[in-house]
């Protein structure tokens, strides 16, 4: 074990689990039609077979907002009662405001501070990281992080090398103080700058503002590196658990549950073959959401807690990785009983 970590001072959990993907679906046939790609190639490269798209009438703040009470909820927390909000997106409504503030507005909280972050598809390991000492420290006792991503709305829509792997959703978690030895254990992150440009929006910042060029070259959409991106994300996964379990002195075979980011199911298999976990104990839904960036772990883990699948003591570990290039990993006892949920499965 490294140092002191977090856990020794106020132990921060997951109190609450909410998350919101939208209606629409656009599966492997529906893009056989938009792009010379086939079901077959995009389940057996990806394991996708469907993802979610937002209509016209929605951005990512709507998403945020809606997974945000849904984890009030489920917390049995009113809106008020939130002390700070951090929203982890790659896709944010605007530059500025934030999509955290335009998502505090939506939940009707006015009084704490918000504010997003952005590490792109790690952003939810990220943000579980920064979050977990505002309440170890006591400085907040409950801090509302959500990962919410409108993916489809960068998405060049005739490249078929990334349009069929995005798709759209939010997920988020509320954290409180819990008992010892329970909650956020651990925390490790990573970054190489040396790896920006293996998958980017170039476009729209301040090095390439919005112009007819941008526009006319699709500058303004996700481009990536794909197999570049695979060959870290294998390596980069398991490194990083380690590390984080390290931390705190546990190792892979303490791990109840390991939630990495969905961004293909080839990688994910790889990942856990050379983390040597059991394939039980790996949750995958890529097959029903795609690539949903920051919101893919939250997504997953109310998926697991819905199922009525996590029970109080269990280890889970979550893995996010992407652009930047960045990755990190963070370590969480679940303190939570199945009876402490509102709406409990029958
Ligand atoms: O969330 C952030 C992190 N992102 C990731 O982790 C994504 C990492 N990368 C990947 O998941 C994979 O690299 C991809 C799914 C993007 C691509 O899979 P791949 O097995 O690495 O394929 P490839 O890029 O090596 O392409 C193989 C072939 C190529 O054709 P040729 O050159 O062999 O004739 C591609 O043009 O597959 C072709 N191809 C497609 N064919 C049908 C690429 N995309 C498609 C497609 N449908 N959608």
């Amino acid at each position: 074990m490294e140092g002191r970590t977090i856990s020794e001072l106020i132990p921060a959990g997951i109190v609450g689990v909410g998350s919101c993907v939208p209606e629409k679906t656009l599966d492997n046939h529906d893009l056989e039609k938009m792009v010379d790609t086939s079901d077959d190639w995009i389940r057996t490269r990806t394991g996708i077979i469907e993802r979610r798209i937002i209509d016209d009438s929605m951005s990512t703040s709507d998403l945020a907002a809606q997974a945000g009470l849904k984890a009030l909820a489920d917390a049995g927390l009113e809106p008020e009662e939130v002390d700070l909000i951090i929203v982890a997106t790659a896709s944010p409504d605007m530059i500025f405001p934030s999509t955290a503030c335009l998502a505090q507005r939506k939940m009707g909280i006015k009084d704490c501070p918000a504010f997003d972050l952005l590490a792109a598809c790690a952003g939810f390991s990220y943000g579980l990281s920064v979050a977990a000492p505002y309440v170890a420290t006591g400085d907040y006792k409950t801090v509302l992080l959500i990962g919410a991503e409108a993916l489809s709305r960068f998405v060049d829509w005739s490249d078929r090398n990334t349009c069929v792997l995005f798709g759209d959703g939010a997920g988020a978690v509320v954290l409180q103080p819990v008992e010892k030895g329970y909650g956020v254990l651990s925390s490790h992150l990573a970054a190489d700058g040396s790896g920006a440009d293996l998958l980017k929006i170039p476009a729209g910042g301040a090095m390439i503002p919005g112009d007819e060029n941008s526009v006319a070259n699709r500058l303004h959409s996700i481009q990536m590196n794909g197999n570049e991106v695979f060959k870290f994300a294998v390596r980069a996964l398991p490194k990083v658990a380690k590390r984080a379990l390290h931390k705190c002195g546990l190792t892979v075979a303490d791990v109840n549950y390991l939630i990495p980011h969905q961004a293909n199911q080839r990688i994910i298999d790889a990942a856990a073959q050379r983390l040597k976990i059991s394939p039980q104990k790996v949750v995958s839904n890529i097959s029903k959401y795609g690539n949903t960036s920051t919101a893919s772990i939250p997504l997953a883990l109310d998926e697991l807690w819905q199922m009525g699948k996590l029970k109080k003591g269990d280890v889970l570990l979550f893995v996010g990785f992407g652009g930047g290039l960045t990755w990190g990993a963070n370590v969480v006892r679940w303190s939570r009983s199945l009876s402490s949920r509102r709406d409990k499965p029958t």
